[in-house]
């Protein structure tokens, strides 16, 4: 058993002077692709988590997603970190501590990496991310810019953070990109955020980006782009479900649907079934029944309102410093500070 109160991950790998690697696998906590599955098929209301998307094939859709004509979700928030990301650093010039959660896509992270060094040069970055893909980019990050240091931690982002609150003291700007917040619903991303304030000293920031509520159809256009790379996105995941758990889905016998819920502001993702069917998994020893239009929910994408973001920021204790926005007010960025 190893006392976290010593040594706060499993695991260290120095890959170079520059860069090393955290592990911090607690496996027996932490439930199985195949118990996933199970659980979410055999439910009452099917569903599948949207965690799972991203396998190999999962992660290049979701890249050609970004981008789509439709999908302005990426390109706006880079647009604006393009656009602002000396500002932010402005208001962060004591930080030289730069944490991630999720380490997304380096582009986005490069402009605020660039704009802090300005003031700063050893700029230590910690990206945390459940995937060791991590790796491969921040060897990358090393070998391109002189002087940054990087520490990244394999884990999900609770533990990684309750990670970095042991091993680094000083001023850091936490930065959570993408809407990945997205995902959660108003409740836990209230939960989810005041658990990161409780591992902020006072002074830290964190800088979040949300996806705003807006036009119905720029909603809807944006998950059902017309080349089909949502919906191949979506069907992926009963591919991968054949693939890791020996199942066979007929991925001709379902179909994508995705809308805008105006009541609970959300795209809502769905796999549909298109006829009766059985489907086995022998992976998890089950044959699911489907009905007819039968559906298994796989992602809820929630969509923010400055009142929620206003809420979730008075619910963690954290103070809601500024946000930066592109000129149709699609997305925004809003930096917290822990005072
Ligand atoms: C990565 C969760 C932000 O919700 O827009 C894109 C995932 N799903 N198209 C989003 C996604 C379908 C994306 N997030």
């Amino acid at each position: 058993m190893i006392n976290t109160a010593l040594k706060p991950y499993n695991k260290k790998v120095d890959v170079n002077n520059s860069f090393s690697v955290y592990y911090l696998d607690n496996k027996e906590v932490k439930s199985t692709f195949a118990e996933d599955v199970k659980k979410g098929l055999t439910a009452e209301n099917k569903y599948l988590l949207p965690k799972y998307f991203y396998d190999n094939e999962g992660s290049l859709l979701f890249e050609k997603i970004c981008e789509t004509e439709e999908y302005y979700v990426t390109r706006t928030e880079a647009s604006i970190l393009k656009k602002y990301s000396i500002d932010i650093a402005k208001y962060n010039h004591n930080k030289h501590l730069l944490v991630e959660l999720g380490s997304g896509s380096s582009v986005k992270t490069r402009y605020i990496i660039d704009a802090l060094k300005e003031n700063s040069r050893n700029l230590h970055y910690v990206p945390i991310d459940v995937s060791d893909i991590m790796i491969s980019s921040s060897k990358q990050l090393v070998s391109k810019i002189k002087g940054l240091q990087i520490s990244g931690i394999i884990a999900e982002y609770e533990e990684g953070i309750e990670c970095v609150s042991h091993l680094f003291n000083e001023p850091k700007l936490i930065i959570f990109l993408g809407s990945s917040i997205g995902n959660f619903d108003l409740f836990h991303a209230e939960q989810f955020i005041r658990y990161i304030s409780t591992k902020m000293n006072y002074g830290d920031s964190l800088l979040v980006g949300f996806d705003m509520v807006k036009d119905i159809n720029v909603l809807n256009a944006a998950y059902n782009d017309k080349e089909g790379i949502t919906a191949a996105f979506n069907l992926n995941l009963l591919n991968r479900i054949n693939k890791e758990l020996d199942g066979n889905f007929n991925l001709d016998n379902f179909e994508h649907l995705s809308f805008f819920n105006t009541e609970k502001k959300r795209i809502e993702m769905h796999l549909v079934s298109k006829t009766d069917q059985c489907v086995s998994i022998n992976g998890i020893r089950e044959v699911i029944k489907f009905k007819k239009r039968e559906k298994i929910h796989t992602e809820n994408s929630h969509k923010f309102t400055p009142e929620m973001i206003a809420e979730i920021a008075a619910y963690s204790n954290l103070h809601y410093s500024k946000y930066w926005t592109d000129e149709k007010n699609y997305f925004n960025l809003c930096l917290f500070t822990k005072m």
